[in-house]
């Protein structure tokens, strides 16, 4: 086992009607609020009316129109402004992982005065960031619990996972009936980007006993709460469950004490994303079958049997290569069956770019690290795999 320094700050306030609490919350932050939000979903589940009576008495500025893969400019920029301009005390953001990464940049650029790419590029440490309390509405990412956000920059395709300690949120609000609404692509992209975010921490040279069950029944809650929540998008148990599974996903607590893995997977769909704008949980599934089966060798089979066996039930009388293949096999059926592209060309994707984007994963997401070293040329072969 490694050694680690782990710690994570935030509160979680979980379940039906806790958003009840945010004035409570709220009132240890300031009085000037920036709240953020995206396009518009929050005003139709009447979440947007409801933090307004909520927070009577409030000085409130707004930044709305935060996009999915959020940029840089304007949203960013725009939110660093109206921070700076009002003396913004909090930022509350509500909405999916998007509008709270973006808040997260945004908190760490109100305290900086040069640009605040300096900070995302890591060209500067933040010293400082404004609190951020959240009420996430989307069941994905994990950003509610972690201290990362990713941004996109249009002109120069960058999407860059920028992590810091100063950017966990202080307060992140859970209630599941806010996920009702959520459509079913999002909803499926949401399940495969919390299975992708526990096979990232699964597939490593180093592991325990305890965090591989943990990462198995992950992976088994959100396929089973997934699929129920695609069925029946009211089922309030489901979406619970599956939320909770979400929040698990990226602030490390299911690898603690495990070697690095270098996160290959999200190295390869930032680049996607970034060039082509797709949805982040829907290129991850994509590719997450196809890195599987160009991974898989005599060193990385036992991981490969492991996880066919206890994530999928497979029969461990069978002969060891046949149970990884039909693991793989099995990742890839499921993530068809909840509804989800499985080939690049379906999300507008060709190989014009592939050798540019596999070059941009190479030279910025270094992936020779990971668990199974990824080289330029093994980053064309999964991408060309993927079409
Ligand atoms: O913009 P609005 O109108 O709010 O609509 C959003 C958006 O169109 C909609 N939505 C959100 N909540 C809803 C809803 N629609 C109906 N009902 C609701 N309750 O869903 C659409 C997608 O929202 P978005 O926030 O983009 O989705 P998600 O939460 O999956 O976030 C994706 C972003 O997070 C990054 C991804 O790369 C991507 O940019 N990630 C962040 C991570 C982190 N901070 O730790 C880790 C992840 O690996 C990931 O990379
Ligand atoms: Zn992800």
């Amino acid at each position: 086992m490694q050694n680690f320094d782990y710690q994570t700050p935030t509160r979680l306030i979980f379940g039906k009607g806790v958003v009840s609490k945010l004035p409570e919350v709220m009132a240890q932050f300031g009085k000037i609020v920036l709240l953020t939000y995206g396009g518009g979903s929050i005003k139709k589940i009447g979440l947007y009316q409801k933090v307004l009576e909520l927070l009577k008495g409030y000085e409130i500025v707004e930044l709305s129109g935060i996009q999915p893969n959020p940029k840089y400019n304007p949203s960013v920029l725009e939110g660093v402004r109206l921070c700076k301009e009002h003396k913004v005390d909090v930022i509350l953001s509500v909405g999916g992982g998007s509008v709270l990464d973006c808040s997260k940049a945004i908190a760490a650029g109100a305290c900086y005065d040069g640009d605040p790419w300096d900070l995302i590029s890591y060209k500067v440490k933040a010293q400082a960031a404004l609190p951020i309390v959240d009420i996430i509405t989307l069941a994905a990412t994990g950003s509610e619990y972690d201290c990362g956000g990713v941004i996109s920059r249009t002109e120069t395709n960058d999407k860059i996972g920028y992590i810091d300690e100063h950017l966990f949120p202080a307060v992140s609000f859970l209630d599941p009936t806010y996920t009702f609404s959520v459509s079913r692509k999002q909803t499926a992209a949401g399940i495969a980007d919390a299975m992708n975010h526990t096979m990232e921490q699964y597939f490593v040279e180093d592991a325990t006993l305890l965090n591989d069950g943990f990462c198995e029944s992950m992976l088994r809650s959100l396929m089973v709460n997934g699929r129920k929540c695609l069925e029946n998008p009211e089922d309030y148990t489901a979406r619970a469950e599956m939320m909770l599974a979400c929040t698990y996903g990226c602030n490390g607590i299911l690898a603690l004490g495990n070697s690095e893995s270098g996160w290959p997977c999200h190295g390869i769909e930032h680049a996607l994303s970034a060039y082509y704008d797709i949805t982040h949980g829907e290129g991850l599934a994509i590719i997450t079958p196809r890195w599987m089966q160009h991974i898989l060798s005599e060193r990385t089979l036992p991981r490969f049997v492991k996880y066919g066996i206890n994530v999928f039930g497979i029969d461990s009388s069978l002969p060891e290569w046949e149970i990884a293949e039909k693991a793989i096999d099995e990742t890839y059926k499921f993530f068809q069956r909840i509804g989800i592209p499985m080939h690049l060309r379906e999300v507008g994707i060709d190989d014009s770019r592939i050798s540019e984007m596999a070059h941009h994963i190479a030279v910025n997401e270094g992936l020779e690290d990971a668990y199974a070293p990824l080289t330029e040329k093994d980053i064309v072969e999964i991408l060309t795999a993927s079409l």
